[in-house]
């Protein structure tokens, strides 16, 4: 069964030289699907535009909590115009980031809720972003449950992980699970249920040892699920087939 990375930013500038040949070595690699995840508008035409042209590629557009100040009626507009497009499995990423709070809190809260109702309205799956920000990020989520979608790079507590699972959300594992000073979160992955349960690299970002520091990329979601299966105790197989029928769920894909 293919694997399927259900958040990274291929339409981030860090691949603008060489996005088919990290698409190659992506399917190489066993991860047949990729969830291209926008962060503002400009980036959520590119991700649309990308999974028009390659196979396999889906598009989520939204506006991040660090670009918030760039919410308007016209960006607004030109989403809803955007998700409309087939390629489209959900709304984000969105949310709160009070760790680097490059927009203002009101700022984020407004864009962080103008997309939740845009995501309500087409009926289409949440991909959430949370920093630093977990009470504020609930209170939030409450006004909408029950949810579909994904507490993208999850790296709270068990407790945090449980309110989400009960409002309908999956919990997305990123590279920090394979970090050395990752026993807290190891914990965690082991108290989510498998049925709710996803992985993603959130690349370029956060590559997955032994590769740290370096530019991050779909194959090495490889990484992350060997580590995921030997938190579980299960084999590789049973991990990529349980991840792999959770995203086809969460974002209604084939
Ligand atoms: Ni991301």
């Amino acid at each position: 069964m293919g694997i399927i990375d259900t958040h990274c930013h291929l339409n981030d500038g860090e691949y603008d030289t060489d996005a088919p040949a990290v698409i190659q070595r992506a399917r190489a690699a066993g991860v047949e699907q990729l969830i291209n995840i926008g962060f503002d508008v400009a980036s959520s035409e590119k991700a649309v535009r990308q999974a028009a042209m390659y196979p396999g590629m889906r598009a989520t557009v939204g506006i991040h909590p660090h670009d918030a100040s760039t919410m308007s009626d016209a960006a607004l507009t030109k989403l809803k115009a955007l998700a409309l497009n087939e390629v489209v499995v959900g709304i984000g990423e969105m949310g709160l980031d009070y760790y680097y709070e490059n927009s203002p809190r009101a700022a984020q809260a407004e864009a962080f809720h103008l997309q939740m109702e845009l995501a309500k309205e087409l009926g289409l799956p949440v991909v959430i972003h949370s920093r630093d920000a977990t009470q504020d990020t609930l209170a939030v989520l409450r006004e909408y449950a029950p949810l579909q979608g994904v507490m993208h790079c999850f790296s709270g507590s068990w407790e945090t992980a449980q309110i989400c699972i009960d409002m309908g959300l999956h919990i997305g594992f990123a590279g920090p699970i394979t970090f050395k000073n990752a026993s807290r979160l190891q914990k965690v992955v082991t108290q989510v249920p498998w049925e709710r349960l996803v992985v993603e690299t959130d690349c370029p970002y956060l590559s997955p040892e032994p590769l740290r520091g370096r530019r991050n990329e779909p194959a090495n979601l490889q990484y992350i699920l060997e580590k995921l299966a030997e938190i579980k105790e299960v084999t590789y197989e049973e991990a990529v087939k349980m991840t792999t029928l959770n995203a086809r769920r969460v974002f209604n894909l084939e």
